[in-house]
């Protein structure tokens, strides 16, 4: 087998300007903040056809996370420079893509304060070929509830995910693909997706809080529903009532949309993906379309 060369992009204190290297190359200090104490905060962004998918509201709420965290945001617009740089370097210009990018407060001496001294933040991004799950948005996927165990602060986009690792895990044991995380009754979002029900015709999904990440699709797919005149109401979906939803749906940069038909092996509706799903699929494939031409 033949291993493609990945380039990645890395700025820290030994690299202070930035470099690219293939990832093979790529040394990151065992005293990196982000290695010690997941102090880091990262974002995920989709291309379709070499075309980013609305890359500065991804970058507006990195800077918001990085900002949260009192990290240094200066490196910011060279990360656009960067990401770019990247697509061209991994033969990426006419592929679908992921780029992931990862800032952290730097490398210092292991003690929970702030370094007593300046250092500059660690930045590492990759950019990968992206295959997605096309059976599973077709058909559907089981998902499970697990106690939502997360800090107050699920808004920013921090590195420190072990909460969701342990439940995704939980789900898969389960022969499921996405746990929904639950605070006191109510479906906050998915380890990895926002989460959306339909009742009564009407769309629904998590409220804007500190209790979940403002997903960029999330976004996309409120504003496909005010287009295509579906009713939609940011409002809480409770678990004891998961059985009068009509449609259940997970939505975010790696899943679009994916229709839930199962959540702790009771179906939800019919047990097929719903009527308003696939419109909103297909009119967000249209989008992409249109957004990426
Ligand atoms: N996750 N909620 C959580 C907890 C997430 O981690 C994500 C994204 C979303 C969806 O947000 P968006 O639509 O902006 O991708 C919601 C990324 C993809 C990840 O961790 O891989």
């Amino acid at each position: 087998m033949v291993t493609r060369k990945e380039w990645v992009f890395y700025k820290s204190q030994k690299a202070p300007k930035g470099i690219f290297r293939t990832k093979d190359k790529i040394c990151l200090s065992p005293n990196d903040r982000g290695f010690m104490f997941a102090d880091g905060a990262y974002e995920v962004i989709r291309t379709y056809n070499g075309k980013f998918f609305r890359l500065n509201e991804h970058l507006v709420r990195f800077k918001r996370s990085v900002d949260a965290l009192r990290i240094d945001n200066r490196d910011i617009p060279l990360i656009e420079t960067a990401i770019k740089e990247l697509i061209k370097r991994n033969n990426l210009q006419s592929s679908d893509a992921t780029i992931y990018i990862q800032v952290t407060r730097g490398v210092w001496q292991r003690s929970h304060a702030f370094p007593t001294e300046p250092v500059l933040p660690t930045v590492y991004i990759e950019a990968s070929r992206f295959v997605p799950h096309k059976d599973d948005a077709r058909l559907g996927i089981a998902a499970i509830t697990v106690s939502d165990i997360r800090w107050a602060r699920c808004d920013i986009k921090a590195i420190g995910l072990l909460p969701n690792v342990l439940a995704r895990q939980q789900a898969v044991d389960n022969g499921a693909a996405e746990a929904i995380f639950v605070r006191d009754g109510i479906l906050t979002e998915g380890t990895h997706t926002n989460v959306f029900g339909v009742q009564d015709g009407v769309v629904m999904t998590h409220p804007k809080t500190n209790y979940i990440l403002a997903g960029i699709t999330r976004d996309a797919v409120l504003g496909l529903c005010a287009t295509h005149k579906i009713p939609f109401s940011e409002t809480f979906i409770l678990e004891h009532k998961l059985s009068d939803l009509e449609e259940m749906f997970l939505v975010g940069t790696t899943v679009e949309i994916m229709p839930v038909i199962k959540v702790n092996g009771k179906p939800i509706g019919k047990g097929r993906p719903g009527k308003i799903t696939k419109a909103l699929q297909v009119a967000f494939r249209d989008h992409i379309l249109s957004a990426s031409r």
